[in-house]
């Protein structure tokens, strides 16, 4: 219904328009040659817009430009600003921690108070903190491996967890397959990655029965290929599986913390034995979590005991260094509160009823995917139900032409796929703006 022809159209058209608008961008790209291809981080190239727009300043969900562009910003940071830019209490917190001293490498009792809060939100009596989810993701996936005594992990196909070596395993044409963009990757991660469909019970079921997985490492649901939802029972089997061969149950919450007040497994269960939390719990400030049941803390502590003393290959010097623990102590405390969950999801219905009634008025054959504060919009008409559904219903220059249109009337999406994140600071206006930008940009596309 919409032609690859009126793609490049609308996509051409508002190229010419960013380029017209944003002079400051393009000439910042020349100022900044002292960095590798012009940014500091080379994801920040991944924009759909002809240079990346080149951020001055953002507060609650806003962000402005230095065109002096001001965006509703669905974005949030990829989710580490999930819950607004510079909330309040976090932004005064910061500004005394940072003349009490940064990183000490002792706890503080802070840190002690951090740890009830983190239980009481998540469920789990015993916490690690780590720098980055990526990190966190990695250490638990050495925990488990150290605990169980089993080489092997699970993963599901087209999943991301991160800068994760042995999560970069995908299905291609049903067999295993390194992630072909991985960068200097010479150990063939095939020797200790297994991977499966999610939503695939009967593979599940073959796999965790061979009796050699040390975890499954799982977001809840797929949040990283476009939103995979779980199958009603997938997660409960998954959990008995899990049970019934001493296979550690691993979420990565790190998304899914959209779903609802302590995250996806609090919400709607089933409880897994870890679960790793990062991005959003230090509101912006890098840090992560992972959390775990006494009988897995007893397990580390035994394992402890029986290695000989030294590196661990698990944290960094700057792990749980005062700021971070300021951070997140600050963010459960005054920010990430049932009453902002609360303000987060009333927001995302909106969103989501907004969408859904504009995709139908056109006679789209897309749907509306949604985790809590998390929504995404699919150019396919029926839900994927796994990694390679999802891959394929995927159309890069239509996501992109949407994006720049959407960019260009001051609305920002993440620009991985289609996600948009409501967070506790989100207006309705904001929310309206977009349902009526994407109404706009649907029938540019029509034309
Ligand atoms: C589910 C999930 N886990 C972990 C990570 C890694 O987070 P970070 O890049 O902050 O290490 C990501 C990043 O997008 C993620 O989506």
């Amino acid at each position: 219904m919409i032609s690859e022809a009126a793609i490049a159209r609308v996509a051409a058209r508002e190229a010419e328009h960013f380029r017209s608008v944003n002079p400051r961008a393009f000439a910042h790209r020349a100022a900044a040659t002292g960095w590798f291809q012009s940014v500091p981080f080379h994801w920040m190239k991944d924009w759909p817009s002809p240079v990346p727009i080149v951020a001055a300043s953002a507060k609650d969900a806003t962000l402005t430009s230095i065109d002096g562009q001001i965006y509703d910003d669905f974005c949030l940071g990829d989710t580490a600003s999930l819950f607004g830019h510079s909330p309040p209490a976090l932004a005064a917190a910061l500004a005394k921690q940072a003349s009490e001293g940064l990183s000490y490498m002792l706890p503080t009792e802070r840190g002690a108070a951090l740890s009830t809060r983190l239980a009481a939100m998540f469920g789990f009596p015993q916490w690690q903190v780590t720098t980055t989810a990526s990190e966190a993701n990695r250490a638990v996936i050495r925990w488990c491996r150290g605990i169980n005594g089993r080489a092997k992990i699970l993963t599901f196909n087209g999943a991301y967890h991160g800068a994760v070596d042995d999560a970069f395993v995908d299905l291609k044409d049903d067999a295993p397959a390194m992630r072909a963009s991985l960068i200097g990757q010479v150990h063939d991660l095939r020797d200790t990655t297994t991977v499966v469909e999610f939503n695939d019970e009967q593979a599940l079921t073959a796999v965790l029965r061979g009796g050699d997985i040390a975890c499954v490492l799982a977001e809840p649901v797929m949040t990283n290929v476009g939103m995979v939802r779980d199958a009603p029972g997938f997660l409960q089997t998954l959990r008995r599986l899990c049970d019934e061969t001493g296979t550690l149950l691993v979420f990565d919450e790190t998304h899914s913390i959209s779903s609802g007040y302590g995250g996806h497994g609090a919400v709607h269960g089933p409880t897994p034995d870890m679960m790793v939390i990062g991005k959003s719990i230090g509101g912006g400030v890098p840090c992560a979590v992972y959390g775990f049941s006494e009988t897995v803390a007893a397990r580390m502590a035994a394992l402890n005991m029986s290695r000989p003393s030294g590196h661990s290959g698990i944290g960094t010097t700057l792990s749980a260094n005062a700021l971070a623990i300021t951070a997140m102590d600050t963010m459960l405390v005054e920010v990430i509160t049932p009453a902002a969950y609360g303000h987060m999801l009333r927001g995302a219905a909106r969103l989501v009823a907004g969408l859904e009634e504009e995709i139908a008025g056109a006679g789209l054959d897309w749907h509306v995917a949604q985790v809590g504060a998390r929504v995404e919009f699919l150019t396919c008409p029926t839900p994927p139900r796994n990694g390679n559904e999802a891959k394929a219903a995927m159309h890069p220059e239509l996501e992109a032409a949407i994006h720049l249109f959407l960019a260009n009337r001051g609305i920002l999406l993440a620009p991985f796929h289609n996600m948009m994140l409501v967070s506790p600071v989100t207006s309705e206006d904001q929310i309206d703006r977009l349902v009526g930008a994407f109404a706009d940009c649907v029938r540019a596309l029509k034309e």
